[in-house]
This record gives C-alpha cells, structure tokens and sequence, in this order.
C-alpha cells in the first residue's frame, strides 16, 4: 500500500460519512482529529501525514515560497495521495463517492488539486483558507460536487481574489460552490466550524 503516515478511524454507524483529514503546514495526522468530531460527530476519517518537510513541517507538497507552489512536485503528490485513498478504501471499506475531503491551508491545497486531478476520490470537499492550487491543463468534469470554501476576509495569505478565483474555477468545472467569508486571518476560529457543520447537514448524500 501507498506509505502514508495516517490514522483511520471507521465511522461509527454504517451511515455516518468518512472525512479525509488534511492538515496544514506544521501539522501532523492529529491535528484535525478534534476537528473532524466537532464537524460531524461519529464520522469515519482517514488522516494521512504530509511527506514533504520543509524545515521539519510536514506539508503536502513542496512550495519555492509562501503561496508559490513547485507545480511538478504539487502534481506528482496529489497522485500519490489520490492512490493512497483509493487503496485505503479499498483497505478500509468505505466508499470514496461520499469521502469528504477537509482540508486546512496547505492541506485544503492539496484538497483543491485533487478535485482538479484525480476527482473520482472525493464525493465533496470543505475547504478552509484555500488558495488555487494550479491551473489544470483540461478542465475536470465535476457537476454538481459540492464544496465549501471557508476563508478568511482579512487573510494576509489568502487574497478576496484568490479565493474568488478559486470558486470560479470549481465552477466552470461544474461543481456546486459555495463560497463563506469569516471575519478573520488564517487562523480557524468558531464560526468557520459552525458554517461547515450547517453545510454539511444540509448535504444529507453526503452523510452516508
Ligand atoms: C501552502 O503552501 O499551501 C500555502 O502557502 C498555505 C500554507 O501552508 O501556508
């Protein structure tokens, strides 16, 4: 199997949904654990660890600055990912057609590449202080996916550009975005919770 680093917990009851877990920069397997049981209470995860370090901080895939991504590497790494949740559903028996991805900073990156380049392993994706990961050369077909994008209004990383750009590329792929401005940074806080866990009820399919 694909060596990823990771926790996977089963759900709790047949119907409850599975959460692949990605951290952000620093982070580990762990980091989102408490996250995911505030989001959706008795959901399955899947939380794999980031191999690239940069200075010791584990991340999904390199990057030459702040925001400015190494697209090879970035590419190569969301492959890698993708067949690592394919094996693990496999592995673990859960289907990927409702794996919700839930991504933070670089892990909602991560999340936003995978929609881009290997979509068939996520039914839907909530994606907090999100950038576009890159510009995919054939625009997937993904109608009807629904993902969050939960960024913050005074995010000195993330632009009110960026993340409209980002939505508008989901968009022309087909996927149903909806788009929550918080009034913070980079940093998670309450209401970015609250706003995914209001989202996520109303997407019963989802939940399954
Ligand atoms: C990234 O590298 O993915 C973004 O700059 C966000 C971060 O991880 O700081």
């Amino acid at each position: 199997m694909t060596d990823f680093v990771h926790v996977f917990q089963p759900p709790a009851a047949p119907d409850a949904p599975v959460l692949l877990l990605l951290h952000g920069t620093g982070g580990s397997e762990h980091d989102l654990l408490p996250l995911a049981e505030m989001l959706a209470p008795g959901a399955g995860v899947l939380s794999p660890r980031g191999k690239v370090l940069e200075r010791g901080m584990p991340r999904f895939f390199r990057r030459l600055a702040e925001g400015v991504f190494d697209i090879a590497d970035l590419k190569q790494r969301t492959q890698e990912l993708a067949d690592f949740v394919t094996e693990s559903a496999a592995t673990y028996k859960f289907s990927t057609r409702t794996l919700i991805a839930v991504g933070f900073s670089n892990g909602a990156n991560i999340a936003g590449a995978l929609l881009l380049l290997r979509h068939e392993v996520l039914g839907g994706a909530i994606l907090f202080r999100a950038m576009v990961p890159l510009t995919p050369d054939t625009l997937p077909q993904i109608p009807g996916t629904p993902v969050l994008v939960s960024n913050g209004g005074v995010d000195p990383l993330v632009s009110a550009e960026e993340t409209e750009h980002l939505a508008a590329l989901l968009r022309s792929a087909g996927a149903e975005v909806t788009v929550a401005w918080q009034a913070a940074g980079h940093e998670l806080t309450e209401s970015d919770i609250t706003t995914a866990r209001e989202w996520l009820t109303k997407r019963p399919l989802l939940a399954r």
